[in-house]
């Protein structure tokens, strides 16, 4: 069987995961999918710097674009960011091409989604994000899975690893976080990889919203509604806050709830006290956590590292072996006139 042959679009942390696990694992790999999966074409803004991994063996592409058009490239992977702009460009030349797609890009699939999820369908190739939502949790699959039989009211979670580090490492005595700046953390954070390449869209909860529009809509059967995610981040707590939360039993978490209810969809994202005995009190430093309850499911909890190279990656390359078994489902579990508008509740009510 012939490999399937993949585009590389960004060259970040997880663009350079990617790289590192196709060939660490690349027996395994063919093995499991069928075929071999070898990357041909990269492109990236920094050529020069060096990400541990050797990137000769590829034809260097400066337009991203051109990813799309190239005979020798049969899925394009977008790893680049930004809900419009180069991404979205290359996504719409990519499935318009003929050819599947798959991201990690949790801002693009909350404001376009449904747009790409219809032009995938029209094309019959496929649309993957596993790697969007909560990093290495296979919480796409496992959600639409898990919903697939069942009705779902109400899906929450951690869906920000930089934000949870940060709170997770202010509250805890026994790391060298305690009583550390905000900065400070945020700082390390970033060095690990796991901060947007605009740390605000973290701190001030709209990428944990980004995520909770998809989720929102895998759990409900509905479309993707972004704009009315209530938002308030993290970049007002304080140490004393912390503090002051642990004296009664509580941790704080930035948590993303989303309900349909007979008033219509709540969504918000803002920082919630958890007792300590709820399953997401101990989800600490880069871990995410989802928690959805269906009617016949019961509870689910899904849970792992929401973030940085080696979990994200994971999440694509596992895309990536879906398309080469030659599946090509629909991205949001039904075809995109199946899903059902949830008018958003009015604000204030519950
Ligand atoms: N900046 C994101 C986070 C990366 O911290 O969770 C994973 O989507």
């Amino acid at each position: 069987t012939k490999p399937l042959r993949i585009a590389l679009a960004g060259l970040g942390t997880v663009g350079a995961g990617v790289v590192k696990l196709l060939d660490a694992n690349a027996a395994l790999i063919e093995r499991r999918a069928g075929r071999a999966i070898e990357i041909t074409a990269v492109s990236a803004r920094d050529r020069t710097r060096d990400r541990g991994v050797d990137l000769s063996r590829f034809a260097w592409i400066d337009d991203t674009a051109d990813l799309a058009r190239r005979d020798d490239v049969d899925v394009v992977v977008e790893l680049v960011g930004g809900s419009d702009g180069p991404a979205l460009t290359l996504a719409r030349a990519t499935i318009a091409g003929g050819k599947s797609f798959v991201t990690a890009n949790k801002a693009m699939i909350a404001h376009h989604g449904l747009e790409l999820a219809t032009a995938a369908e029209a094309k019959g190739v496929a649309l993957k994000y596993e790697a969007a939502v909560a990093g290495g949790i296979p919480v796409i699959k496992g959600l639409r899975e898990g919903a697939a039989a069942n009705e779902i009211d109400h899906v929450f979670g951690i869906l920000n690893g930089t934000c949870n580090y940060i709170l997770s490492t202010m509250e805890s005595p026994s790391v060298s976080g305690h009583g550390r700046d905000f900065g400070d953390v945020l700082a390390e954070a970033q060095a690990l990889g796991y901060a947007e390449a605009d740390p605000s869209f973290d701190i001030d909860g709209v990428d944990a919203a980004h995520k909770l529009s998809i989720l929102a809509s895998l759990a409900f059967g509905a479309t993707i509604d972004f704009d009315s995610v209530a938002i308030t981040g993290i970049r007002h707590v304080k140490a004393a806050d912390i503090a002051e939360a642990a004296a009664l039993g509580y941790k704080i978490r930035l948590v993303g709830l989303g309900e349909a209810t007979s008033k219509g969809l709540f969504q918000r994202v803002h920082p919630c006290l958890v007792p300590v005995d709820h399953p997401l009190a101990h989800v600490t430093g880069s871990l995410n956590a989802v928690v959805a309850e269906g009617n016949y499911v019961g509870r689910l909890l899904f849970q792992g590292r929401g973030a940085g190279e080696g979990p994200t990656a994971s999440a694509v390359v596992a895309d990536l072996i879906d398309i080469a078994r030659g599946e090509t489902g629909p991205a949001f579990g039904m075809p995109v006139a199946s899903l059902a508008h949830l008018p958003a509740a009015p604000a204030g009510e519950r």
